[in-house]
């Protein structure tokens, strides 16, 4: 299975979802394939925000070797399951599928680890470490919902 993540700039929140997913994976006995992208091109060639890594590092997750790219039409292709990180990237992603096998890949994350709370994983671009920090429970707790729905093959 192959799994993408979905954000705006690729350097704050699905770089933590690729690395808190493959880890989980990992774990799970999963051998899964996750990467991760992003709507906007301005980051792409860069590594995550600095911010991101950090939240990552405190709770062992090395994500400081990723690299952003641009989401690209082919990634329907390539991919099995396509995670937006928010409903607004969802709507972008969505735009760009051609077919209806293409549209049923594009998920939004939190609506399927079926979190009520909220669908959106806030930006915490212009936020504080503490943002990121946040962002990193929820995409934690978000994630583990997920992995133990694709172990019970619940999807
Ligand atoms: P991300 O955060 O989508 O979680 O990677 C952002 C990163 C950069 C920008 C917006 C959001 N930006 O506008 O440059």
């Amino acid at each position: 299975m192959k799994l993408l993540m979905v954000c705006l700039g690729n350097i704050c929140r699905s770089p933590i979802a690729e690395g808190l997913m493959k880890a989980k994976l990992k774990n799970a006995g999963l051998d899964y394939m996750v990467d991760s992208a992003g709507i906007l091109s301005s980051h792409a060639g860069e590594t995550p925000d600095h911010r991101a890594v950090e939240a990552g590092k405190n709770h062992g997750v090395d994500i400081s070797t990723q690299v952003a790219r641009k989401f690209s039409k082919s990634d329907f292709e390539k991919f099995d399951f396509i995670f937006a990180m928010d409903e607004s990237v969802y709507e972008d992603v969505i735009s760009l599928a051609k077919t209806e096998d293409q549209k049923n890949k594009v998920n939004v994350f939190l609506d399927f680890a079926d979190w009520h709370e909220t669908s959106n994983v806030p930006d915490p671009y212009y936020g504080t470490q503490s943002d990121f920090e946040d962002v990193y429970q929820l995409i934690d707790v978000a994630s583990d919902k997920i992995v133990e729905k694709f172990m019970k093959g619940k999807f």
